[in-house]
Order: C-alpha cells, then structure tokens, then sequence
C-alpha cells in the first residue's frame, strides 16, 4: 500500500535537526516582510436596518477588495466554540494513525475526500511542510468515516460558513456596482461547492529553508479561513509580504480567481503563502466557496463594454480549472494566467 508519507510523522521523528533536502526551498524572490493592518469587516452592519450603515460597510467592503484582496471579518455570528470544535477536530483527524488515514487518501485530485502531504506529491519538485485533508462539503455532503464527530462538527461549520460568504458575496456584489443578488444568482450559490480543506504545519528544525505553502492565488470566488494560532499565514501585497495576524474569533476572508474573472480583473485574487515555525503545530481550515462544478465563469456582461473594458478572461468551466490548479505545480496565479 502507499505511504502517505505525512511530514507530521517525519517532525515527530525524535532525532531530527535537518530535513531532508526534497524539503529544500528556493525562492529568488527579494524577502521583504512588512507590519501593515489589514482591514476589518463588521459583519453584522450587512444587516443593519440603519440604511447608511450598510452602505459604510458597503463602501470598506469596496476598499478591502481592491485594495487588500483580503480581510478579517468580526462580528459573524459563528459561535467561537464552534470554530474552536472545527479545529480540534482537524487535530484529532491528523492525529489518527496511517492506517485511519489511508482511508481518506483518495488517489483522483478530485476525490471528494483526500488526505496527504505537500500540495500534489506525485508532481511536486520541492515537497512543503504540510499536511492536508480535502472534503467537499457541498452540494453534497462529504466526511472522513473518523475521527467520531468530525462528520457534525464539520456539517454545522460549514453550513454557518457557507452562510456567511453568501451574505458578504451579496455585499462584494453591491460594491461592484451589480445588484446584490447578481453574483448569487449568476453563479447559482444556492448550489455553492464548498471544499474543505485541512493544513497541519508541524515544527520545522530549519523554518527559513521550508515552505507550508508556497505563493499561490486560490480557486473559487471567496476563501473563509480560520487557525489555530498565528504566525504562519503571510499575503503579497505591492510585492511586499505582510504577515496576517487575526485574533481567534475572527475569518480571514481573501478574493480568489473567479472573483477575479467575474469582476473582469476589478477585484484581484491575492497571492498568499504559509511559512512554518520550529516551536508548535499550526493548524488551519479554509474553506472555498465557488459556483457549481458545472458552471462556466466568465467576467459579468455589465462589468464589461467591448470599447473601454473588454472581456480580459475566457470562461472556463469550474471543474476544468480545479483540475488544472491541482494537477499542476502550485505557483503564483499559474492557474488564471491561462485563462
Ligand atoms: C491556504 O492558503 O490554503 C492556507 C494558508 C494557511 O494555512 O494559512
Ligand atoms: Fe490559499
């Protein structure tokens, strides 16, 4: 049978001081690490029956888009002990042994349920300090058979989740200058996919030699992430990296690819990475939300005028561009640079 060849395992190994060079990362990139603020959403004035509320929270929304690409949501109304259960049980999933694992290492990269290292171990040069677990959450509902619990928690996070970047779509959409319910409806959220995806980044002994991640844009409309501590999630921004700190209740929320192509390139997806430490296990569960496998994105008709504005996407189909993303080295915007 296959080894998952989990970096938890080899981190766990008492007596290592090095890690072994198929670990080695190269980056030829300047390494400039800034402290800047990333902005924060107040969800709960989406709702808001004040009508200029809304439309401040509208207007931050507009700036954290084109500006950031990325920010920190309060006030969402997902009990903290929630996300708190969602992480143990990430926790107690990688804990399990390989055997238990082996169940979930589906071989497709579109199994919807797969367990692994690195990104894509049968194509990856360098291999990243990390392992994961990927689970289509919706439409249809997915779990690993165990850890026992794994199936509720995840059920009822993702739901709440779900929710939650429907309701900030709706505002992106607003922002955008579209009516509210035009990227819900364009891309059917009603039948959202929803993918679970699990990072665990062991201690590293050589930190500054490996990568959780490397640089890379994600799928899909909107990323919710949450973590189990900070000091790892780091975003571009101006050609600078900026480490993301968020406090345990909040999401960190990012713009990915088919925003991008549906907004003809008005919003940006943010190129982000996960560096590691040599002190503790971090654990991460980001969830994308992005249209039906089956549907085709292309940049919205009333964001574009064939004069001033042309169409600067093709369409692509979602299930073709996950396959491309996951079957490819993951690299910068690699992906949406073909379509
Ligand atoms: C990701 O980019 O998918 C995960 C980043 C993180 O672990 O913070
Ligand atoms: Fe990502």
């Amino acid at each position: 049978r296959p080894k998952l060849g989990c970096v938890k395992d080899l981190a766990e190994s008492s007596d290592l001081t090095s890690i072994p060079s198929k670990y080695a990362y190269y980056d030829n990139d300047i390494e400039v690490i800034v402290e800047r603020q990333i902005p924060t959403i107040d969800f709960s004035l989406l709702n808001s029956t004040f009508p200029d509320q809304r439309a401040k929270v509208i207007q931050e929304l507009r700036e954290a888009c084109k500006e950031w690409g990325f920010f920190l949501v309060i006030n969402h109304g997902i009990p903290e002990s929630l996300m708190e259960r969602m992480l143990d049980m990430c926790k107690d999933f990688f804990d399990q042994t390989e055997e238990e694992k082996l169940k979930c290492s589906g071989e497709h990269v579109l199994a919807p349920i797969r367990s692994g290292t690195s990104f894509n171990a049968s194509v990856d040069k360098v291999f990243f300090w990390r392992d994961f677990l990927k689970v289509w959450v919706h439409p249809q509902f997915h779990s690993p058979p165990t850890p026992a619990g794994f199936s509720e928690i995840s059920l009822e996070y993702c739901k709440r989740t779900r929710q939650v970047a429907r309701e900030l779509i709706k505002g992106i959409s607003e922002s955008l200058g579209l009516e509210e319910h035009y990227i819900d409806k364009a891309m059917d959220l009603e039948s959202c996919f929803q993918i679970l995806v699990a990072n665990l980044y062991p201690p590293c002994p050589q930190p500054e030699l490996a990568m959780g991640l490397p640089p890379h844009s994600d799928y899909g409309l909107l990323t919710l992430l949450i973590q189990s501590q900070n000091g790892g999630l780091q975003l571009n921004h101006n050609g600078k990296w900026v480490n993301v700190h968020a406090s345990p209740n909040t999401i960190i929320v990012n713009i990915a690819d088919h925003l991008e192509i549906l907004s003809n390139g008005k919003y940006k997806s943010v190129v982000h990475r996960a560096v590691v430490n040599n002190k503790a296990t971090r654990i991460s569960v980001g969830i994308a939300h992005g249209p039906n496998l089956e549907k085709v994105v292309t940049p919205a008709t009333e964001l574009v005028d064939n004069k001033n504005n042309p169409p600067l996407y093709h369409g692509i189909k979602y299930k073709e561009y996950l396959e491309l993303q996951q079957n490819n080295q993951l690299s910068g915007k690699s992906t949406l640079d073909r379509v």
